[in-house]
């Protein structure tokens, strides 16, 4: 068996073990994935100045995400569908991130409820909410994360009509997969993914089943977006979340410099410079060159963190010397579940903190909090 030493090893063994829609559905942007595809490249172009003869004893990568202690600055990014990536895969992803010292957040569209993740772990976790049609449904959610205690809601922008993804379309994306021919040819070749959904009973969308009506097809990630989600989102929702909710309020989902203040002025603590993982809106900018306008434009505001493309700790220190206070990581925590369950995502946090660690000291650098854009090379990262 190949020794683990990066996100993309674990990643090449989750396509292995993870049935295809799934890994399909988690590897996948929208229409040309153009956007997913720059999200990663455009870190590669940004070239780091290497500084020698500096103390490096003492190293340490904490701080903190709306005020809570992180043992570095990235966080669980909610993905949808993670408990179909690997057996009740959003308790083993939550578990991983308390055991590492990092926040998990559970998405609404989560195989494992928000009751399941509360049961399951000590530290508390975030919660991702999608606005749906059903109000009712909305308030009794928010109020279940409440009970759950949990210490931040990360309200989701981007998505009231979703981005298409030819494979989820052609793949016949559900949760649970039909038994079609293709779908069981598939299946047998993953048994060690099968017997572990045979120990469990979470196989549908945990959060939503049982809680929100009016869905034509419970199992269907695209008739709970097109029928359920509300395509009217509009910031007075946002307020009308915020008060409900009364605590720690993420918007994810800013690429825009007029939206970042318009967030600013909703009263959120963060925000979230994303494309969605290019899954909405191809030919949007990658989210690590939209993040120095919104630094510069909100940064002194509110908390700005990035998601998108990061697979290495490498990402992490470049997305925090342009300004993101926190980032969050989707892909390479997905690839770690379907390779090795919660072992796998511990690797990934131990992977993407090593090279964060490391690639600081090479810098000159000890502590994250004296990291600044001057351990870029000028010319090479955008402004
Ligand atoms: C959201 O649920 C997505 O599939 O991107």
């Amino acid at each position: 068996m190949t020794v683990i030493t990066t996100i993309e090893d674990l990643r090449v063994l989750a396509q292995k073990r993870v049935p295809r829609m799934f890994y399909d559905y988690a590897d996948s942007g929208s229409w040309t994935e153009s956007t997913y595809r720059a999200n990663e490249a455009d870190f590669q172009k940004i070239k780091l100045r290497q500084r020698v003869a500096v103390n490096m004893e003492n190293r340490s990568t904490a701080t903190k995400m709306v005020g809570q202690d992180v043992k570095m600055p990235v966080c669980i990014a909610p993905v949808g569908l993670t408990g179909m990536q690997s057996a009740d895969g959003e308790i083993k992803a939550a578990k991983a991130a308390e055991k590492f010292g990092i926040p998990f957040t559970l998405s609404t569209m989560s195989i494992c409820s928000i009751e399941d993740i509360a049961q399951n772990t000590q530290a508390p976790f975030w919660f991702q909410l999608y606005m749906m049609r059903d109000r009712e449904a909305m308030a009794a959610m928010i109020e279940r994360a409440r009970q759950a205690r949990c210490s931040a809601l990360v309200l989701t922008l981007d998505l009231q009509v979703i981005g298409q993804r030819h494979k989820d379309l052609k793949n016949g994306l559900t949760a649970p997969p039909r038994p079609t021919v293709a779908n069981l040819i598939n299946l047998m070749t993953k048994p060690r993914w099968c017997l572990g959904m045979a120990g469990t009973r979470r196989h549908s969308f945990g959060n939503l089943v049982g809680h929100v009506k009016a869905v034509t097809d419970m199992k269907s990630l695209a008739s709970w977006t097109n029928e359920q989600f509300d395509p009217r989102l509009s910031w007075p929702d946002v307020a009308w979340v915020k008060e409900r909710w009364g605590g720690k309020l993420i918007l994810k989902g800013i690429q825009d410099v007029e939206d970042a203040r318009l967030a600013v002025q909703s009263g959120a603590d963060a925000i979230v410079v994303s494309n969605h993982g290019g899954r909405q809106l191809d030919g949007a900018q990658s989210s690590i060159e939209a993040l120095p306008a919104i630094v510069a434009a909100v940064g002194d505001q509110i908390e700005v963190w990035m998601d998108g493309g990061i697979r290495s700790g490498q990402d992490v220190l470049k997305a925090w010397a342009l300004g993101a206070r926190g980032t969050m990581i989707g892909r390479a925590m997905v690839y770690g579940l379907g390779a090795m369950g919660e072992a796998g995502v511990t690797k990934a946090l131990q992977i993407i903190h090593k090279e964060l660690d490391i690639t600081m000291a090479f810098c000159g650098r000890t502590h994250i909090a004296d990291v600044d854009r001057s351990i870029l090379l000028p010319g090479t990262f955008p402004t």
